[in-house]
């Protein structure tokens, strides 16, 4: 499963000095009027590119902004290109990898272009890892490849989790949506000895149980599937209360009125489920408490409502305070631990949202594959 390293590639390229180094970032980074809001994911790979450039690389950096069809100012990287010249003076950046057709298929002529000239490769864009795209899957075919430090980590404590985890492994998977969590869940169900469900997505499996759900959030069309996993284990673990908002009352307005109960896990017409009640977020306390490997994605509740805050507040404590490793993914629950102060607090937080979802699902992806292809590897 190994893919290779820095090391690696400065080996194969018998050292790194005037080498040109072409590198796939991740500088997706959110903008609000062509100002960057956000810089971690541009610092986050200054390991990678100061590591090349203090060894005499000639590094040029690319990466995709948004989802543009074709060339759109709006998505221009030249926001990114201005901080990257304050924290990585000398790392040239190409315009948005999108603003050319060719890079989200894979056109061998796009790969062609950002090849040329190049000696060597690295992917430290682990976000974009699951997308077989020209500039992710392509250097690997011609050019001496490595994972960069951002990617090598990611890989290593989401591999080591799924393959190898220190027992008891419990993993807690909220969120709005069960159709966006059920690869996970499925592969999950194989390697954790307890899979704690929260967030909207408990609603679905309460209907699979036939318990009344009042006006709470429902795929129909994930009730068979998730009856199907309730049959198949019992290491699914629901909640046993129900923070709910009553008719009239109106989300991220505590002004509209409303009540707002703990409710059993029957929920009546017109009352809609938006966290786990206290005694449900005491006994998720007390799994992750004694558990020795905690795998965390997806918030409790409607966390940005300080109404339905206190489920999901209660889990990032716990997952903070427990003895186990703890591995946090996916921006919502990383924007809840930021929310409540504890981001410190965890041993990892991942970078990959759809990507450390389909790691942990499939156990490998496309931009892994091509790394362990190259002609180095
Ligand atoms: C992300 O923000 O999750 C990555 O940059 C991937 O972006 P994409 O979903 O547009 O491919």
């Amino acid at each position: 499963m190994s893919v290779p390293t820095l090391e690696d590639l400065e080996a194969s390229l018998g050292g790194l000095d005037g080498k040109r180094i072409l590198v796939r970032c991740d500088f997706n980074v959110p903008l609000d009027d062509g100002r960057i809001v956000d810089d971690l994911r541009i610092r986050s790979a200054l390991p990678t590119l100061h590591w090349l450039t203090e060894r005499g690389a000639v590094v040029t950096a690319m990466s995709h902004l948004g989802r543009p069809k074709g060339p759109d100012p709006a998505f221009s990287l030249e926001p990114v290109m201005h901080r990257l010249a304050e924290l990585a003076p000398g790392v040239a950046l190409l315009e948005n990898l999108r603003f050319d057709p060719g890079e989200t298929k894979d056109d061998p002529a796009t790969v062609a272009r950002l090849v040329e000239g190049q000696d060597g490769y690295v992917n430290d864009a682990f976000r974009a890892s699951h997308r077989a795209h020209a500039s992710i899957v392509g250097p690997p075919r011609t050019l001496p490849s490595a994972a960069g430090r951002l990617l090598a980590k990611e890989v290593e404590v989401l591999l080591g989790v799924r393959n190898d985890p220190k027992r008891p492994f419990v993993a807690v998977l909220g969120g709005a949506k069960v159709s966006d969590k059920l690869g996970v869940i499925d592969a999950l169900l194989d390697v954790v000895d307890t899979l704690i469900v929260g967030g909207g997505m408990c609603f679905t499996f309460f209907a699979a149980q036939g318990k009344p759900i009042g006006a709470s959030l429902v795929e129909e069309d994930q009730i068979d599937t998730c009856r199907e996993l309730l049959e198949r284990t019992d290491a699914i673990h629901l909640p046993s209360d129900i923070t709910a908002l009553g008719p009239g009352g109106k989300i991220k307005d505590p002004e509209a009125g409303g009540d707002v109960r703990q409710l059993g896990t029957s929920i009546p017409d017109g009352w809609m489920g938006l966290d786990i009640g206290p005694g449900t977020a005491a006994e998720f306390t007390d799994i992750i408490r004694d558990a020795r490997t905690v795998l965390w994605n997806g918030p409790m509740g409607l966390f940005e409502d300080p109404r339905f805050a206190a489920g999901t507040r209660t889990v990032a404590e716990a997952v903070a305070e427990t003895r186990a490793f703890t591995v946090v993914g996916g921006g919502d629950s990383a924007a809840a631990l930021a929310q409540f102060g504890l981001e410190k607090d965890v041993d990892h937080l991942s970078t990959g949202g759809g990507a450390s979802l389909e790691l942990l699902e499939q156990g490998d992806l496309p931009g892994l594959e091509a790394l362990r292809s190259a002609p180095n590897a």
